[in-house]
């Protein structure tokens, strides 16, 4: 199939009207019994989700969120992290809030609001992968993540899950790219449902060998790999065919996952251009006065951003064709829509679809939704979404 790319103005809206949630707190739920499994969290603390029952018609479905935050590829910084609330189930809010594609609420999410809802604590600092039996006891770091989403996963199916029919596994950022490595194990976790697909939100970070930071890029990726030793947990597919260490780049894991995936995305994606592009030599302080008003960016930093948008036209291109692959690419300067309510239902660059109803469609088969907006060469405000 051929890959459709919408050429549509941004028709810019004043005054957009803006959605009223009504706050829907869900308390946390520590999985207490997987600490003898040894299936626990940076600091040695329990796994933690937060589960908002189906109702109705939706009792049977299941949407699985994986919560985000980037990753610790050294000792040092997974200790930092271990006293944070990225590596500690213990320092997590006791209550979140479900918005956006976790709304309760049928306007919000016409789709998956009367699912069974549930968002599962990040604190691994390896997007769900790690499993590391060795524990250095001079740090008492546990990198374990990928054992964290089996006995997360075991205890959903327990309340439920296994009789599920239809099921998304999801999550933005780290946990996009969670959703991308967990993707054909969460498929085989519900052999009996009708349809389970995936949904990667702001999760392809992209390898951009000629653009400027790929040493960085490279080393923040095989940093996780070495320390949560990820060799044996990534694809053969990919892992005999290059280094290990690049088996986190999503381009080279896409094509060959067999669950249908969903890639939302941005061009400008602002958490990539920020952290993943900034200049070899010197100028930091500029890259931040770019990356922070990107109309305060010069030439120079205006073509690393472009260059790095090309690049990120180029790898869909290639991973682009299967029919199962859908996609919602934009071009707003932004990272993660799928647990805010405005962003879920935003429309930008791809005329007035939004991104709730572009995904609803794909899910349901009515409409292989492949959208990529290339109209513009700068980044986008977006406000509609904020
Ligand atoms: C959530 O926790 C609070 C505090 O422990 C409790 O009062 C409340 O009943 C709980 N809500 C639900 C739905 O279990
Ligand atoms: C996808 O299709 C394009 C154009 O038809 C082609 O150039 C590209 O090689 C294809 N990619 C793959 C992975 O098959
Ligand atoms: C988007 O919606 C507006 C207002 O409803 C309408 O005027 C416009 O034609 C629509 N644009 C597209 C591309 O469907």
């Amino acid at each position: 199939m051929s890959l459709l790319i919408f050429l549509l103005v941004v028709i810019k809206t004043e005054g957009f009207h803006s959605i009223n949630e009504v706050p829907n707190p869900i308390n946390i739920t520590f999985i207490d019994s997987a600490v003898s499994k040894g299936a626990v969290c940076l600091d040695g603390s329990p796994p933690a989700y937060h589960f908002d029952q189906g109702f109705g018609d939706g009792i049977d479905n299941w949407l699985v969120y994986l919560e985000g935050g980037g990753w610790c590829e050294t000792e040092s910084e997974c200790k930092a992290r271990a006293l944070s609330t990225y590596g500690s189930s213990f320092r997590k809010p006791k209550v979140y809030y479900f918005n956006g594609v976790l709304s309760k609420n049928q306007m919000i999410n016409p789709e998956f609001y009367n699912w069974n809802r549930v968002f599962v604590r990040y604190c691994d600092g390896s997007s769900f992968a790690g499993n590391v039996e060795a524990v250095n006891p001079a740090t008492n770091l546990y990198y374990r993540g990928a054992r964290i989403f089996k006995v997360v996963m075991e205890d959903l199916l327990e309340k439920g899950m296994k009789y599920a029919s239809n099921a998304i596994l999801t999550g933005c950022s780290a946990g996009g790219l969670a959703t991308i490595l967990n993707c054909d194990r969460f498929r085989a976790l519900v052999p009996s449902a009708n349809r389970v697909k995936c949904i990667s939100d702001s999760g392809y970070f992209i390898h951009a060998k000629d653009v400027p930071g790929v040493k960085r890029r490279e080393k923040r990726f095989a940093g996780v790999v070495r320390l949560h030793e990820l060799s044996n947990f990534l694809p053969s597919s990919c892992t005999s065919k290059r280094n290990p260490s690049l088996c986190l780049f999503p381009e080279y894991l896409v094509k060959d996952m067999e669950t249908p995936l969903f890639l939302l995305n941005s061009l400008y994606d602002s958490w990539q251009i920020t952290y993943n592009l900034k200049p070899h030599h010197g100028d930091e302080h500029g890259w931040k006065k770019c990356t922070k008003d990107t109309k305060l960016c010069s030439p120079g930093q205006l073509k690393t951003i472009r260059d790095f948008r090309m690049d990120f036209l180029k790898s869909l291109q290639e991973i682009g064709n299967s029919s199962c692959t859908g996609m919602f690419i934009n071009s707003c300067y932004l990272h993660c829509y799928t647990y805010s309510t405005e962003r879920w239902n935003c429309a930008a660059g791809l005329g007035n679809t939004t991104i709730a109803q572009a995904i609803g469609d794909w899910y349901f088969d009515r409409d292989s939704f492949k959208g990529i907006d290339t109209m513009h060469d700068v980044p986008q405000e977006c406000t509609q979404c904020l």
